[in-house]
């Protein structure tokens, strides 16, 4: 094993950014955060970050290195070095966020944007639902696991939709709390925390899955968003490229089985749509010999039990 560690940090202050690099002595059963906290004791006083409880439970101590978030409270340096294979590492701050100064991260505009689901118990709009507090303990299952998030901003560091969109798309953790409210007993008007994440670019998910394999507190992120589109389209938002596309899938694995992705694009954006956008990528496939269009898929050999998996989710309401 190493017996000193190359650190470099991704300095900020303000202006202008550059690399600072220091030499740590390797300690086995050191965690990421002795690191930082022994660099700026004993070499970097004017080193900047965040943390407070050093027990994942503020969410304060979360950075990148080499290029992957994790808290750095709960992050050994044994692991990270088994994960990189290599004594080099290089610390920055969470992506998708603003910097204030080195490793401190900018909390204030994803806060005011967490606003937009209210994030908080809701009255039924009709005044049917009464405000309470208790809740059965099946009840409060249902919100324990959204309620573990700490606020640590590793799933935004690593949602692939936020590094590529425009500023509309929500953080993972934001869609978590919508579906906290959501699915929260005691609220009365779920479709108030739903509606602004359909309107804010819902069905945008890349499906990645690098929120839910980072988050610290194993919090089923991919699950909750399914949960929010499928609640969407009971809500009645049924006209959307996200709802289609989702038919489609639906009906083409109920009749086939399988997909057919000839026909998919066409059910999710319509004809015409198809035809000025995709044709030109079409026909390069087709000339690559990656698609033939004449090939219709035929059902699968166990069509039949995938059909009486359908029936059976159809009784269960699901
Ligand atoms: S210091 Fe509080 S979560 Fe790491």
């Amino acid at each position: 094993m190493y017996s000193t560690l190359y650190i470099k940090i991704r300095r900020f202050d303000g202006k202008k950014e550059w690399y600072q690099g220091y030499h740590l002595p390797y300690e086995k059963g050191r965690t990421v955060l002795w690191a930082l906290t022994t660099i700026r004791e004993q070499m970097d006083p004017t080193l900047v970050f965040t943390s407070a409880c050093r027990h994942a439970i503020c969410g304060s101590c979360a950075v990148t290195i080499n290029g992957n978030a994790f808290l750095a409270c709960k992050t050994s340096l044994d692991e990270v070095l088994e994960t990189f294979q290599t004594p080099h590492l290089t610390f920055e701050p969470l992506k998708n966020f603003e910097v204030i100064k080195d490793l401190a991260i900018e909390w204030e505009p994803k806060m005011e944007k967490m606003e937009k689901v209210k994030p908080w118990l809701l009255p039924a709009e009709d005044g049917s639902k009464e405000l309470g507090f208790k809740q059965s303990e099946e009840d409060y299952h249902q919100i324990a696991a959204p309620t573990d998030c700490i606020l640590c901003g590793v799933c935004t560091s690593e949602c692939n939709q936020l590094a590529v969109n425009d500023g509309t798309y929500l953080d993972p953790f934001i869609l978590n709390r919508a579906y906290r409210f959501a699915v929260d007993s005691r609220d009365g008007s779920p479709e108030q925390h739903i509606q602004p994440v359909f309107e804010n670019e819902l069905w945008k998910c890349l499906h990645c899955m690098q929120c839910v394999s980072k988050c610290p507190k194993g919090i089923p992120l991919t699950e909750q968003i399914a949960y929010l589109r499928q609640e969407s389209i009971r809500m009645g938002e049924v006209n959307n490229q996200g709802a289609r596309h989702a038919f489609a899938f639906h009906d083409d694995v109920r009749s086939k089985g399988r997909l057919n992705e000839m026909t998919l694009p066409i059910k999710t954006d319509g004809l015409v749509n198809t035809a000025m956008r995709k044709v030109p990528f079409a026909l390069r496939m087709i000339k690559k010999g990656k698609i033939n269009p004449f090939h219709m898929p035929k059902a699968v050999e166990g069509i039949k039990g995938v059909r009486e998996i359908y029936q059976y989710a159809k009784e269960v309401g699901e």
